[in-house]
């Protein structure tokens, strides 16, 4: 296991959790065994990333397009999900976790509503770490619901134009008070954002291993945090600025 510098841990982790369906087709199963299996991976990452003190985890759990997936699959996810908030609650709790949930809920079953909805309410006060699940999420959908919102108050005189700025629009994201996203990983081997977080993920180093979801471990994760703790993070300055500014000395912690 590669050696992690806790003085430098990314805050937040976001996670595009790919490859379910070819880790099952490899070994001749349906798909769904893929998730069933993916969904134990979740269980494990979330844990992990508390363990190592990382402040909000981002999972892409599904999306808006999954939506158009076989009937029978979008069942076995949601009755996954189900289980997962059935499941974790009580870790949730023993952990302090709070959760939050990032995408148009109105769409996703009742079943699956009525447990979300009290345990993010039960969770809400918890400050150990933050789970944010997303939901029937898409990207421009976010942004479109943040602008629609602030339109919104704009017609009606609340805000004016110039007061729209970057924190302001922040502000009627799905979950406004995240930090910003540190580090993406995205598992199985595809280079892609596919609509996830794309506001929060400007500045995020992007991660990408071969590893289908249901096989990623803790090392896996360690491995790809050690990756970005060896990356320098500029943020459009330049090498000299950004080493004053940004990496903690390690005779500071
Ligand atoms: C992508 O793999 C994965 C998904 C669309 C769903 C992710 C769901 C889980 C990990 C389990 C349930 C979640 C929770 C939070 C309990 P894919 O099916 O697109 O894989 P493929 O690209 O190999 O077909």
């Amino acid at each position: 296991m590669p050696t992690l510098d806790a003085a430098w841990m990314p805050r937040h982790i976001a996670i595009i959790m790919d490859g379910n369906g070819r880790w099952a087709q490899k070994r001749k199963l349906q798909r769904v065994r893929g998730h069933e299996k993916g969904a134990e991976t979740v269980r494990r990452i979330v844990t992990a990333c508390r363990e190592l003190g990382v402040k909000a985890l981002s999972l892409y759990a599904f999306s808006e397009e999954n939506w158009s997936r076989p009937r029978l699959e979008v069942r076995a996810l949601m009755g996954l999900l189900r289980r997962f908030l059935v499941g974790e609650r009580a870790t949730l709790l023993k952990n302090s976790i709070r959760l939050v949930v990032s995408g148009r809920l109105a769409k996703l079953p009742d079943s699956v509503r009525e447990k979300l909805l009290p345990l993010i309410a039960e969770t809400a006060n918890n400050r150990g770490m933050t789970l944010n699940l997303c939901l029937a999420y898409g990207g421009k959908e976010e942004i479109v619901d943040a602008c629609q919102a602030i339109a919104g108050k704009a017609a009606s005189g609340q805000v004016a134009p110039e007061a729209v700025t970057p924190e302001f629009f922040e502000q009627h994201l799905y979950v406004p008070d995240l930090p910003p996203i540190d580090l993406m990983i995205r598992t199985s081997g595809e280079q892609r954002i596919s609509g996830f977080l794309p506001w929060q993920l400007t500045y995020a180093e992007l991660y990408f291993t071969p590893v289908f979801w249901p096989d990623f471990t803790r090392a896996d994760l360690e491995t790809a945090i050690a990756d970005y703790q060896a990356r320098e993070r500029r943020f459009g300055k330049t090498s000299a600025q950004t080493a004053k500014l940004s990496r903690p000395r390690k005779d500071a912690r």
